[in-house]
């Protein structure tokens, strides 16, 4: 499939997750076979004032190309602004946040607020068309509410102003991430456009994209908390929607593995003195459904200075005999 002028390596994306896409997690995706990867959501206001921290979150230095930027905002003056920075910082596409519940981001009119004003997103979107010569790309929800479900006329509006792909988190802002996603109309979406649709939501299993990639007609899966912990899905996935292959899922000790070669890529990239605390979240996730993980675990959280560091670089060999011939237990 292609966005713009490029063609992808696969239709399996890694959906932005705040926290989580960052530059070690990218890597591993991409080496997995992953199309397309994102940066987490950047607020425009703070990349117009310098905030060095949002300059570091689109460090795009360890990535594949093509690589996404995903920009949060209501201004579209400012969202210009910030995709002009986008694209000078190497992004291959801006991705618009359209999506993003959480009330801080709500307040400052970007995010899912965007939805409850068509008019004010178009105008995001040809604002952000207008400034860069890279493809611009949206996510959206399926609405703010249940009531005010307006998913067709928000993708119809915005293909109208130029984007090249849009993604659809099958979920309303109300609905934040707990009831299911629902794919049919992420299918209505994709019958209503004619750019690229990636489809977004509940995507656990390399069986599930296949399905829901038949049925709803997509383009692409975006795959969330799926890979938390679990990024050899991409892998999986990737095989099932390319080839066919079934590729099996890890072994206890090679996914015991790919955590410490997690470990390695965090630590590397930010540093002993920051990576620590970063890599306590990935390590619980990737022992998750370990029988007997939960006191590892909990030494795992206490990960902080930097002498801690060799305590999660001795895991593999902590692991093998906490872990040894005990069946992986997948959650
Ligand atoms: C921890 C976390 C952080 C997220 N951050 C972002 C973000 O920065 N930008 C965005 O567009 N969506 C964000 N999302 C939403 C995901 O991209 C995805 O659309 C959503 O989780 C639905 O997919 P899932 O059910 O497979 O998790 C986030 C989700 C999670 C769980």
């Amino acid at each position: 499939m292609k966005i713009g002028p490029y063609t992808l390596v696969s239709p399996v994306y890694v959906a932005p997750m705040a926290g989580v896409t960052d530059a070690p997690f990218r890597k591993i995706a991409r080496e997995f076979g992953a199309g397309l990867a994102c940066t987490e959501m950047i607020s425009s206001e703070a990349l117009v004032r310098q905030h060095r921290e949002s300059f570091r979150l689109m460090d795009l230095g360890w990535d594949e190309h093509p690589v996404s930027v995903q920009l949060m905002g209501g201004d579209p003056r400012v969202m210009a602004q910030a995709a002009r920075l986008a694209e000078e910082a190497g992004a291959d596409i801006v991705d618009i946040n359209m999506g993003c519940p959480v009330p801080k981001v709500v307040k400052t009119s970007g995010g899912s607020s965007l939805l409850r004003d068509p008019d004010g997103a178009s105008r995001v979107a040809e604002a952000v068309v207008g400034a860069v010569s890279v493809p611009v790309t949206v996510k959206i929800r399926l609405g703010w509410d249940f009531a005010t479900r307006n998913y067709l006329e928000m993708a119809t509006r915005l293909e109208r102003t130029g984007i090249q792909g849009l993604a659809v988190h099958g979920r309303t802002r109300s609905q934040r991430y707990d009831p299911s996603a629902d794919w049919i109309a992420v299918a209505q979406v994709k019958a209503a456009v004619t750019i690229p649709v990636a489809g977004s939501g509940d995507l656990r299993t390399a069986d599930d994209a296949v399905r829901r990639m038949r049925e709803s007609g997509v383009d692409a899966v975006m795959l969330g908390r799926g890979i938390l912990g679990n990024l050899w899905l991409v892998r999986q996935t990737v095989a099932r929607l390319t080839t066919g292959e079934t590729v099996p899922a890890l072994s206890w000790i090679e996914q015991i593995e790919l955590v410490r070669r997690h470990c390695d890529l965090v630590l590397d990239y930010y540093g002993a003195e920051r990576g620590p605390r970063l890599l306590r979240k990935f390590i619980a996730w990737g022992l998750r459904g370990f029988r007997g993980a939960a006191r590892l675990r909990t030494m795992v959280q206490s990960v902080a200075t930097p002498a801690d560091v060799t305590v999660v670089l001795d895991l593999r060999s902590r692991l093998t005999e906490l872990f040894r011939a005990r069946p992986v237990v997948q959650a």
